[in-house]
């Protein structure tokens, strides 16, 4: 059994529309793929779109980044929220995506975990400007980091 956060799930109702956009180096390496290939897929209400950086075996959906399966045709950007998650430099290039179709800073919201080390205010590698990451976070906008150096390393 996977460990899965299903409040978007559970919720659905609460949205108008859910976007995810997910992507993996190959189909073997998707996170969740169990949940992912066995319900998320077929959520009515849920845009679902996968994509790997390298197919293997029957794959038949999009080969490329992540950024290759974004669209601003897919969302009402004057009401919706954009969650990033993932590696730093996939994070960098589908907030810049999103920044370019029309999103605030303020709409994008970033998981920022990938530099904690004790997760609980103690070690200070977390730190990202004026914020403890594990303590203030480690979800934040875009605008509340932006402007802080290397937020992508
Ligand atoms: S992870 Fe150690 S202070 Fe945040």
């Amino acid at each position: 059994m996977e460990p899965v956060n299903q409040e978007y799930t559970d919720r659905i109702n609460d949205f108008k529309s859910v976007v995810c956009r997910f992507g993996a180096k190959s189909p073997d390496d998707f996170i969740y793929k169990n949940t992912l290939f066995g319900s998320w897929m077929n959520i009515d209400g849920v845009d679902m779109k996968l994509t790997v950086d390298g197919a293997n075996g029957n794959w038949d959906g999009n080969i490329g980044v992540v950024t290759t399966i974004l669209s601003s045709k897919d969302v009402d950007i004057s009401n919706a929220v954009a969650v990033v998650c993932g590696p730093p430099i996939m994070m960098k290039f589908a907030t810049f995506k999103l920044l370019e179709f029309g999103f605030s800073s303020e709409q994008i919201y970033l998981s920022m975990e990938k530099n904690m080390s004790c997760g609980v205010g103690k070690c200070g590698h977390c730190m990202l400007g004026k914020y403890y990451v594990c303590k203030d976070g480690p979800v934040f906008t875009y605008d509340q980091v932006k402007d802080y150096p290397n937020i992508w390393d």
